[in-house]
């Protein structure tokens, strides 16, 4: 049995031909789409909790040496997603660079970045939710908002937000690109309003010492706020409702990643040159600074527009698992009956429902910093695989149109495979044992299932 038959680009595109989905998306909506599905807890929570454990001031560092990574996996998920526009990112290239086990072992791998990161949102989420109502004097009991390592009993607000979206999602309410927008831009709003409000009120004593952790905190830095910038991929999901995926494809990628990195780096410095950074480690930071200084208004809209965003990235990572997960079923990687789609709504419900229960267990019981670090390992391991994908396909269809070129393959391929590998080993031990407990897992299921089960085993079979 040849775990590494890979299936034709062609025979993918033949297999979308029988449902269109409409092409509606211009650059823009692509950009916005990118954003509303990147800017969400990484900035509004875990820079906090970087600045104050790993890398003080020297966050804004951290920045850019993730988002450097980042750059290079863009390029290749660009090439890749003009190349073989199809729903199903990641999972759906590596079927046809790499083969079935790798493909199964991303698609696996695909569940921490989109389950584990839908968590940790998750969290973020109840975090400014709880912030805003006690702002306005009223303060949930602290047992229902805490997960048991914080003193609590469950993190409620996390499993009811969680609940909602699902529900929406399973009823069909689709995020309209109008609607997406409006979202989009009151976070956008938000986070602007913090640098309007704060900047003059940094202090740059606080800058200083600037890297009480050494070179290593900014690498330990990054490797945490590497989550900020989960997302950008999500855009490949909508290649195939892109007018011109061929070119805004690429363009919208590129463009969202360095509208958030700059974002990023200025708003770091500005919450750490607002407040010390040790005061930084709390569940809501760019509030938190805001209040420092007084002003609790300003506090409150930003919470909003925190609240807005979070809920964006929450209902791309719930909507962007159950799509994994279906065409990983209609491969026959996944039982068939898990991706059942509803008869009324024509919604992936039974996936979407597995999906919230597991959302809801790990948002409501485990600290958001063990549950990011683990999404930030498999999401790193996914972009070493598709830059590895990217070089085997120059070489296994040489001739296959390519709208959009990863300029210098050979250089930014292995640039993206060096730098995802470097910060996952930025990661803490424990992380990579649950990462290689969670692989083992995922291989014993391929094993006893897919690999029997799977579309391309059965046709074998058959012959
Ligand atoms: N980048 C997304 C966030 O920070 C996952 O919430």
């Amino acid at each position: 049995m040849n775990l590494f038959r890979t299936k034709s680009i062609e025979t993918m595109l033949e297999g979308t031909k029988t449902v269109h989905l409409k092409k509606s998306l211009g650059v823009l909506d692509l950009t916005f789409l990118g954003i509303g599905c990147i800017i969400g807890t990484g900035i509004f929570v875990l820079t906090g909790v970087a600045a104050a454990k790993y890398a003080g001031p020297g966050i804004m560092l951290s920045f850019v040496l993730s988002g450097l990574c980042c750059a290079f996996a863009a390029l290749a998920y660009a090439e890749l997603a003009a190349m073989v526009p199809i729903a199903g990112s990641a999972y759906t290239y590596s079927y046809a660079a790499l083969g079935e086990m790798v493909a199964w072992i991303i698609g696996w791998d695909l569940a921490l970045e989109y389950i584990v990161g839908a968590s940790a949102v998750a969290a973020g989420w109840s975090a400014y939710f709880t912030g805003l109502l006690k702002s306005s004097g009223v303060i949930l009991p602290h047992m229902l908002t805490a997960v048991p390592a914080d003193g609590g009993i469950v993190n409620l607000p996390a499993i009811c937000i969680v609940v909602f979206l699902s529900g929406l999602l399973i009823s069909g309410s689709k995020q309209s690109s109008g609607f997406n927008k409006v979202l989009v831009s009151i976070k956008l709003g938000a986070v602007l309003l913090f640098l309007f409000l704060a900047i003059p009120h940094v202090d740059v004593t606080n800058w200083s010492p600037f890297l009480p952790f050494g070179f290593n905190g900014i690498a330990a830095g990054a490797s945490i706020v590497f989550f900020a910038y989960l997302g950008f991929d999500a855009i490949s999901t909508a290649s195939e409702e892109a007018i011109n995926s061929n070119r805004d494809l690429p363009i919208g990628i590129i463009c969202s990643l360095v509208i958030c990195t700059i974002l990023y780096i200025v708003v770091a410095a500005t919450l750490t040159g607002v407040v010390s950074y040790t005061e930084l480690n709390n569940a809501e930071p760019v509030a938190y600074a805001l209040r420092s200084f007084g002003s609790n208004l300003g506090g409150a809209i930003v919470a909003v527009g925190a609240i807005c965003g979070i809920t964006t990235v929450l209902l791309g990572q719930i909507y962007g698992q159950s799509r994994v997960a279906f065409a990983m079923s209609r491969d026959g990687l996944l039982p068939k009956a898990i991706c059942k789609v509803h008869s009324k709504y024509g919604t992936p419900y039974l996936m979407t429902i597995i999906t919230a229960v597991v959302v809801s267990i790990l948002s409501g019981f485990l600290p958001i910093g063990i549950i990011a670090e683990l999404c930030n390992i498999g999401t790193l391991f996914a972009f070493s695989l598709v830059s590895i994908g990217v070089l085997v396909l120059r070489y296994t269809r040489p001739d296959y149109h390519r709208p959009f070129r990863c300029p210098f393959v050979h250089v930014i391929a292995p640039l993206s495979v060096i730098s995802s590998f470097y910060l996952m080993v930025n990661l803490p031990m424990e992380t990579w044992i649950r990462f290689v407990v969670w692989l083992i897992l995922g291989i014993a299921v391929y094993y006893f299932y897919g690999r029997k089960n799977s579309v391309i085993s059965q046709a074998a079979t058959k012959r």
